[in-house]
């Protein structure tokens, strides 16, 4: 059972449109949690800088990334919905647990493998402890549940380690974050290409973005990878239709999921009925979503409102934890 004292704490990096992994992997369980504990949502701009070190598009990057989780329903008043780079204790605690974080554990990160893989020119520090940054993002609110989807549950099990070390070293400071999802395993979300997850800079074609126009979401989904259907009643499925099932399970009635799944049994299954059901269905989801994002993203004063008043009530989380572990490490001579 949830312990209602419990804090959250989850981010999303500014380095693309929000999408539907992003959504089912994350921001769904924000808005369910948002009436239930206290939470603090931040946009990872300082992370995306690993990535992203152009910031001409930044500030409306993070404009989208606010409006899309109001959009979904988050509600700033209830949450500190806040930027990364705004609360500066973030990187003072960063620093304390660099030196708790160990180099070989660090390049053995999945993350920094595919991204110094894929940046052979741009394989900074930054990116090597890209995990310790997340865990001072976490560790700052001394939160225990982290909503995220699949792809982050080895930097939550990285956070939880500095926070042994940290404990064992200096006192009982930090209580150990998990990876939270209701009831069910973490999320991931499958392209559309069959190969991999939706992401917000890759694969572009075959992710489905909030922002999305009702058009390209047809496109993209009547594009979807199927075969010549099943040959022998009872068949398993290919990865690539095990995915598009995934998808409509998300969005679209369960009688409807259940249809296709008896015509999939019985060899009857039309791939082109069901990829228009599932862009019908996935219209009817995204589209009141984009529409809310527009007017929000349009009103740049709410949003500084919005910034302000989140990074107030981080700021105050964050200043509380500091002084405990300033004086934990011994940092304390006057
Ligand atoms: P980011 O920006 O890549 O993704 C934001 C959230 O969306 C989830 N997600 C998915 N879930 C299911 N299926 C998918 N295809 C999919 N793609 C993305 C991610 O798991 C994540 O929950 N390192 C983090 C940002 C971060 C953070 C933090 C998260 C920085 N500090 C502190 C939690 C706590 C990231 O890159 O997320």
């Amino acid at each position: 059972m949830l312990n209602k004292k419990e804090i959250v704490m989850s981010g999303i990096r500014p380095t693309g449109f929000l999408h539907l992994g992003n959504y089912f992997g994350a921001v769904k369980n924000y808005v369910r949690l948002q009436d239930e504990f206290e939470c603090f949502f931040m946009v990872a701009d300082l992370h995306s800088l690993t990535t992203h070190p152009d910031t001409k598009e930044l500030k409306q990057n993070v404009e989208r990334v606010l409006a899309e989780n109001i959009a979904c329903g988050l509600d700033p008043d209830k949450v500190a919905l806040y930027c990364q780079s705004h609360i500066f204790e973030t990187s003072e605690l960063y620093l304390y647990l660099t030196m708790m974080a160990y180099k070989g554990e660090l390049e053995k990160t999945t993350t920094f493998k595919d991204k110094a893989r894929s940046q052979p020119d741009n394989i900074n520090a930054g990116l090597l402890t890209y995990p310790v940054l997340q865990a001072a993002d976490i560790l700052l609110h001394r939160a225990m549940l982290v909503p995220v989807g699949k792809d982050q549950e080895q930097h939550l099990e990285m956070a939880r380690t500095f926070v042994n070390r940290f404990n064992h070293r200096y006192g009982d400071i930090f209580p150990e974050p998990s990876a939270f999802n209701y009831g069910e395993d973490l999320v991931k979300v499958p392209s559309l290409d069959g190969a991999g997850k939706m992401s917000k800079s890759e694969n572009q074609l075959a992710t489905l973005y909030l922002s999305d126009s009702d058009e390209l979401i047809r496109k993209k989904v009547m594009k979807a990878k199927t075969d010549s259907g099943p040959t022998e009643p009872g068949m398993a499925k290919p990865d690539y239709i095990e995915n598009i099932f995934l998808l409509m399970k998300l969005v679209s009635e369960p009688a409807q999921v259940n249809k296709f799944l008896e015509d999939y049994d019985q060899c009857r299954i039309r791939y082109g009925d069901m990829k228009k059901q599932l862009a019908e269905d996935m219209v009817r989801f995204i589209s009141p979503i984009r529409e809310k994002a527009d007017s929000i993203r349009n009103d740049k004063a709410y949003l500084k409102a919005v910034m302000e008043k989140g990074a107030e009530k981080a700021r105050k989380s964050a200043r509380l934890t500091m002084a405990l572990v300033r004086e934990a490490i011994g940092l304390n001579y006057y």
